[in-house]
């Protein structure tokens, strides 16, 4: 079998036409592409404040400035997620709680989250990792109660739903990335949406220099350049274009692991949150032997990937005290770092390839341990 890896973008000829297309405009930076991909992102997920930027690291940054956070409020953020989750925050001036992860959907864990809240914790952030739906309702009534604003982190998670709305809209703010990997892919880019006009209009002047309107120099706020570009928007638009062909066939894989490993003992799945409808970016595992099989599979040209190593762990944050940890918690973060194993979860995978993997992974287990 030919190696087969982890994570690749799903494409067609059509990106490759309506690149060109803008090539030959010449008119690459961001103009009416982006708009254009921004009405589709729009229409697809039901929000009208839709705002492209050059990637959703800045993204978050912008959410966090939005939504009015001040220098040393704090926020909390889960433990377990991609780095640029805490180093947005700090960026913006924050000061960031790293909150326990449960032992189900790698949602926040409230009871820790409580114990985190102080006169100072302002805001709240949601991740939906591998594309998992996060506890919404606990979460927003937990933000509620204590008055806190919530940033969704719907990186992994775009086309997922909770109750018949798409996961990145529930949050007072939220937004997507398109990196290179994502479900939908721009190359580089993310999507911030808003419920307010008031948020978008904020983001759209720190990713403009601090105006509203290209070509003017007058300025109002301070403002820099997160921009989006039309070649990427161009390749954006035929991903959106595709959507539910990628959608389903990233449901059709996830379904296809857990239908065809559910009698493996040694590997456990997450637990679909109830009413949730979601978009398995990674289909992620909890497996016993991990490192063993990780190895045994890259012998068989298949390619898996290890989960995000705990924030708490990592050596940029350790003498940063503007990111609170507790050192003795955090054992299921750890333990899903240990175990965790993410699948190969392309969308072009075929039937071969996915029964191939799941017959590698039976023999390791059901012939070898
Ligand atoms: C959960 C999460 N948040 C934020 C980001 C940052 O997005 P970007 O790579 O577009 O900056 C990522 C990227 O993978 C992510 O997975």
């Amino acid at each position: 079998m030919k190696f087969i890896k982890q994570i690749e973008p799903y494409f067609d000829k059509q990106e490759l036409k309506s690149v060109t297309k803008t090539l030959k405009s010449t008119f690459i930076t961001e103009g009416n592409e982006t708009k254009k991909f921004e009405k589709l992102v729009s229409k697809k997920i039901k929000v009208k404040n839709v705002i492209a930027l050059s990637n959703w690291t800045l993204g978050l940054y912008s959410c966090a400035k939005a939504l009015g956070l001040k220098s040393g409020d704090e926020i909390i953020v889960p433990n377990l997620t991609f780095v640029s989750c805490v180093t947005s925050m700090l960026m913006a001036g924050l000061k960031v709680k790293l909150c326990e992860v449960n032992s189900l959907n790698y949602s926040l864990d409230l009871t820790h989250a409580k114990k985190l809240l102080s006169k100072k914790t302002k805001a709240i952030m949601i991740v939906h990792l591998f594309g998992e739906c996060s506890d919404i309702p606990r979460i927003l009534s937990f933000a509620k109660k204590n008055k806190l604003k919530v940033i969704e982190d719907a990186a992994q998670s775009f086309g997922g739903k909770f109750k018949n709305k798409y996961l990145g809209t529930y949050g007072d703010i939220g937004g997507f990335s398109f990196y290179g990997n994502k479900t939908i892919t721009t190359g580089e880019g993310g999507v911030a949406v808003c419920k307010s006009k008031k948020y978008a209009d904020k983001i759209k002047r720190l990713k403009n220099y601090g105006r509203l309107t290209k070509g003017s120099y007058k300025h109002e706020e301070i403002g820099y350049n997160f921009k989006f570009n039309d070649l990427a928007a161009s390749i954006g638009v035929s991903q959106i274009n595709k959507f539910n062909v990628i959608i389903k066939k990233k449901k059709f894989i996830d379904n296809f692991y857990r239908k065809n490993l559910k009698n493996i003992k040694q590997i456990k799945f997450s637990k679909k949150l109830r009413y949730s409808n979601p978009v398995y970016w990674f289909t992620s595992i909890q497996v016993i032997k991990k490192k063993k099989l990780k190895i045994f599979l890259k012998k068989r040209n298949i390619e898996t990937r290890d989960f995000f190593y705990p924030m708490h762990l990592q050596k940029c944050f350790v003498n940063i005290k503007d990111v609170i940890s507790e050192k003795s918690l955090y054992k299921n973060s750890l333990k899903y770092y240990q175990n965790g194993l993410c699948l190969p979860s392309s969308a072009n995978l075929n039937l071969d390839q996915l029964n191939y993997i799941v017959k590698n992974i039976k023999n390791f287990y059901e012939l070898r341990n």
